[in-house]
């Protein structure tokens, strides 16, 4: 499945979702995705997971996907959400506050190196004494 798929069944399946876009001379430069996900043996816990996300490339390290994030979070703050998990580059989201899962004693069910699973929490100390396995929506698994 593309990911042009993966958003169109996030958007029929998920709830709720985050879908932002950003503009640049009318045009749809910039996407970002954030969706539920659950943590095994804790279904009281609201967290969200940021997928998928791409700039243009011709629009990028110009700052679009950092805007992308940082109004992702705040809407999944604003929801009631306590933590978000990103499958991603190491290097670039740490400038948004995420840290390393494994540290938190979280996993993916997506094998992956350690460092690129990453959480940040919204709301301080929300997954502290937490451990667990992340899941994410069945449509992930059609990738
Ligand atoms: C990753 C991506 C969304 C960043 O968007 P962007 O608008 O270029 O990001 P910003 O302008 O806000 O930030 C630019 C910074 O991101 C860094 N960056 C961009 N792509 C990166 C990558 N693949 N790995 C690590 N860092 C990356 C740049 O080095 C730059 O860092 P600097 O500020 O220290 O110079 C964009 O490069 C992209 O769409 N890449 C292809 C798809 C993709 O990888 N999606 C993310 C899946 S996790």
């Amino acid at each position: 499945m593309s990911e042009a798929n993966l958003v169109d069944a996030l958007r029929e399946q998920a709830h709720p979702v985050v879908s932002l876009v950003a503009e640049a001379a009318g045009e749809v430069v910039g996407h970002i995705m954030l969706s539920p996900v659950s943590l095994g043996g804790h279904p009281e816990l609201r967290v969200m997971g940021l997928a998928p996300m791409a700039v243009a490339p011709a629009h990028q390290r110009k700052g679009i996907g950092s805007a992308l994030v940082r109004a992702g979070l705040e809407q999944c703050r604003q929801l009631g959400f306590g933590a978000v998990v990103v499958l991603g580059h190491p290097s670039y989201y740490p400038r948004f506050g995420f840290l390393p899962a494994a540290r938190f004693g979280i996993g993916s069910e997506f094998e992956a190196p350690e460092e690129a699973f990453m959480l940040v929490e919204l709301q301080p100390g929300y997954l502290a004494d937490v451990t667990g396995t992340v899941q994410f929506h069945a449509a992930f698994k059609d990738l």
